[in-house]
């Protein structure tokens, strides 16, 4: 046995909203609860510590943005990464937004971007926004009927692309990317690599050193952080070459009437307030995670995946989407003749939160053939077994009323 599931009742405990009577949380996917330290942390910075970072040069001014930089370097060292090549954003989506606009200067009419049909909206329609823009061709990569990228066609559209970006972990299809070896190729052919890591970094180990990426991207609310905080990691050299899309206040050095210089980076791509308090709850979310272990994290998920599947995937009238090993801990899923949100809003009769619809990657479900989305259960190391039998419990009594 695990140290999660030797301690599962003690971590439970660590979050307020599992307390809540006859509650079964099934949707990290779309975000994470939150541990106590991580309310009281930023509950004691906004009590005791609160003064807008990098500007006055009082005491708590500079005590705030001690912290701030602080957790800036935890976060770095999560994804082992340098401090230098963390941008703070609001979420993935603004990352990936920032991503392809910081690109556009390295981008010429004609030039393809490949991205593929495995992903959230919000690693589709900024580059399709992009392309728009600057007269550029954009690629979807096909996937198979089980969601795995097509490799084949992967090779075929990436010769000669300028950006390939894709996802580490499917939202809906729970379908884990070989990143590195994908990564590896597409930066071979000289692309620049973007990877949409937010339902990635939650649950398993990422070292970017280790990634041939330009770019890797996440949410703090996915992984026990608040609301509000994301991050765009970017290679130091080539974020000191870009030019910032965004300014403002707090990313110059000297600005004159006529003329400015940026500041260093990380910090000339932030501009305005930054969500401070927020990084510094992101940072102690991740100590947090430290002090379970993200090995453990991965080890414990894997085995909630593969009972998920077992006792789930295979319900009479019931078909999910995705493969059938190497999976997160998710699975999105129809049942016949039931509307996604109607199955939905009978788990809720029973306590039980998942999400319906398109998950925001509306694409990949109408490729796989879920015309009216799907119901999905998404979980994290606070989940336990016996949650996922009444899952099971309230979706056979669903099956056998219909
Ligand atoms: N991207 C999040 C989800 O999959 C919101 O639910």
């Amino acid at each position: 046995m695990g140290y999660i599931e030797k301690n599962i009742k003690d971590i439970r405990e660590d979050f307020p909203i599992l307390s809540r009577p006859g509650f079964i949380y099934l949707d990290s996917a779309a975000t994470s609860q939150k541990p106590f330290v991580v309310l009281e942390k930023m509950d004691w910075v906004y009590k005791n510590l609160n003064a807008n970072v990098h500007r006055g040069i009082y005491k708590i001014a500079e005590d705030i943005t001690e912290e701030y930089e602080r957790s800036r370097k935890e976060i770095s060292g999560f994804i082992n990464a340098s401090e230098s090549e963390i941008v703070f954003t609001r979420n993935t989506t603004e990352s990936i937004n920032l991503a392809a606009y910081m690109l556009l200067q390295k981008l010429k009419r004609g030039d393809r971007i490949v991205t593929t049909l495995l992903e959230h909206h919000s690693n589709f329609l900024p580059w399709k926004k992009i392309a728009k823009i600057a007269g550029l061709n954009l690629e979807l990569v096909k996937v198979t009927s089980e969601a795995l990228i097509d490799e084949e066609d992967f090779e075929k559209k990436i010769e000669n692309a300028k950006v390939v970006a894709f996802t580490h972990v499917s939202n809906v299809a729970g379908t884990i990317v070989d990143v590195k070896r994908l990564a590896r190729k597409a930066k071979e052919r000289g692309a620049f690599v973007l990877i949409d890591g937010a339902q990635a970094t939650p649950h398993m180990k990422v070292d970017v050193s280790n990634l041939a990426v330009d770019f890797y991207v996440f949410s703090g609310h996915k992984m026990l952080g608040p609301t509000g905080i994301g991050v765009l990691y970017g290679k130091k050299d080539l974020l000191e070459e870009l030019e910032p899309p965004f300014t403002g206040g707090e990313m110059v050095k000297e600005v004159h009437k006529d003329g400015q210089s940026w500041n260093d980076v990380p910090w000339k791509f932030e501009p305005g307030t930054p969500n401070y308090v927020g990084s510094i709850g992101l940072a102690e979310a991740v100590r947090y995670i430290k002090k379970i272990g993200i090995d453990q994290i991965e080890t414990y998920e894997k085995k909630l995946s593969e009972y998920l599947l077992e006792n789930v995937g295979n319900i009479k009238g019931l078909r999910y989407a995705g493969p059938k090993n190497n999976r997160a801990a998710l699975l999105a899923f129809e049942i016949k003749g039931v509307h996604p949100h109607d199955v939905a809003a009978y788990l809720d009769m029973k306590g039980i939160a998942v999400r319906s619809g398109w998950h925001c990657a509306q694409p990949l479900q109408e490729e796989l053939g879920f015309s009216n989305g799907t119901t999905r259960a998404s979980l994290y190391f606070y989940n336990t077994f016996s949650e996922i039998d009444k899952l099971r419990t309230a979706l056979e009594e669903l099956v056998n009323i219909v």
